[in-house]
């Protein structure tokens, strides 16, 4: 089929490749001409396993433009992938998605069906349906269906090749059929809803795993001060397949550009659009927000200010195996600990580069984890890169935000989350 995808960020780009690995022509549009011409030359504008060999791999059925009207034109599917960015008020930003939306309307001259995959806010299908048919240059017949991602960073490609599930949210039988042909190559079990639900879904996943990360935070906090071992009562708790052994994981809170995102999201459109207060959903965030930042003042209660003190800080991505700092407990960190006058020493396999447009000159760059804690009197682990996991920490003082240090007992101290 010939397809069009709006936006070449995470989703997009990974979902168009995924789309051409299984024998889809399309077609990828984005604004910025800097990765159109990159994406050009077979490279991918972000670090993602696997995404540049199959963009390579299907090179004769990728193509990419920022010539949205030609790659509109007679599309049979267009996806929409642009971002939802959180705004000041922790609402998401529908900017891109209505200018595409209208792009859309003013560029095909065939019957189509427009699919958002970007998570947006209930009631955003509608929006878009009405602003293209309002919109419309030719006489055409636009269908449009929620088709929610569920991919996860640094394995996006494995997330979307072999999905759970895919959730298909539409109004009638001609969308539904579409989208079942798109999706017929996957072989993966499909979820059919009405646009709403499908919108719903998608918050319902995300804010159910963040609120499931600080659930377990907050036990880990308190096995602290109890004498309980986290991992042991994680291991108690997961063999009840009600719970799972998933997401269970303690550490210092979650980031990226969903779960943070997402939780406000969804907290601010019901308290703002029906007087609905999620109480569940705000603990989520309560409890995440203290505890990104919890290991910098356990660490300064037990060794006092940071003044003039060396410090590495080991690991910068919200997570292993992207490059994305996006809410990244790192960003928070190290703000903190610059403020209280420490010397940082960082280190990151692939995360330096984002990091140096946040931080160039105030804080020192280091290409492996021992040179980086070597001069350091305390190490902050921030990611559970396999490089930082396996470090030899010899006599250094660690604090460990991932539970993650195999061989901690040669530490001079170690303090994790929950041990
Ligand atoms: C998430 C969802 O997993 C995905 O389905 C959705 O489409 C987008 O949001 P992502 O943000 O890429 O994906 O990463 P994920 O692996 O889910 O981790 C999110 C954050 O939670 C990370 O900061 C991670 O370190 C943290 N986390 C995850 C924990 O602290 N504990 C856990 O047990 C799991």
């Amino acid at each position: 089929m010939k397809l069009a995808v709006a936006g070449t960020g995470y989703v997009g780009l990974v979902t168009a490749v995924c789309l051409a690995e299984r024998g889809h022509d399309v077609t990828c549009v984005d604004i910025d001409e800097k990765k159109i011409s990159l994406m050009k030359n077979g490279k991918s504008p972000i670090y993602e396993p696997e995404l540049e060999d199959l963009m390579h791999k299907n090179s004769s059925r990728l193509h990419f433009t920022v010539d949205y009207s030609a790659a509109y034109k007679n599309a049979e599917v267009i996806f929409i992938g642009v971002g939802t960015p959180e705004q000041e008020d922790g609402t998401a930003n529908l900017t891109y998605v209505r200018t595409v939306a209208k792009q859309i309307a003013e560029s095909i001259e065939n019957d189509c069906v427009v699919v958002v995959k970007s998570t947006v806010p209930l009631g955003t299908n509608d929006e878009v349906e009405k602003s293209i048919r309002e919109n419309l240059s030719h006489k055409v017949i636009v269908h449009v269906a929620s088709n929610p991602e569920f991919l996860s960073q640094g394995r996006a490609v494995e997330d979307t090749l072999h999905a759970k599930r895919i959730v298909i949210g539409v109004e009638d039988k001609k969308a539904e059929e579409t989208l079942i042909k798109v999706y017929e190559p996957f072989e993966l079990p499909i979820v059919i809803t009405s646009r709403r639900s499908a919108e719903m879904i998608k918050y319902a996943c995300n804010d159910f795993l963040a609120l499931k990360i600080s659930y377990i935070n907050e036990i880990a906090n308190l096995c602290e001060k109890v004498g309980a071992n986290i991992d042991d009562v994680v291991r108690g708790m997961s063999y009840d397949p009600r719970i799972g052994n998933k997401f269970l994981h303690p550490g210092i809170g979650f980031g990226g550009s969903c779960f943070p995102k997402d939780t406000k999201a969804l907290y601010f459109m019901a308290k703002n659009n029906y007087g609905i207060e999620m109480r569940t959903v705000k603990a989520a965030i309560d409890v995440n927000s203290t505890q990104r930042t919890r290991l910098f003042y356990d660490a300064r209660q037990k060794y006092g200010s940071f003044d003039g003190k060396t410090i590495a800080v080991l690991g910068l991505t919200f997570k292993p195996n992207t490059d994305d700092l996006r809410e990244a407990p790192s960003i928070d960190m190290v703000s903190l600990l610059l403020k209280d006058g420490a010397k940082i020493n960082v280190y990151d396999p692939v995360g330096e580069e984002n990091f140096k447009k946040i931080h160039k000159e105030d804080v020192q760059y280091f290409s492996t984890p021992e040179e980086a804690f070597k001069k350091a009197s305390i190490v902050f682990v921030l990611t559970d890169w396999e490089q930082i996991k396996t470090a030899d920490f010899s006599g250094k003082i660690v604090f460990d935000g991932r539970n993650c240090v195999n061989n901690f007992a040669v530490c001079e101290y170690y303090k994790s989350i929950g041990r």
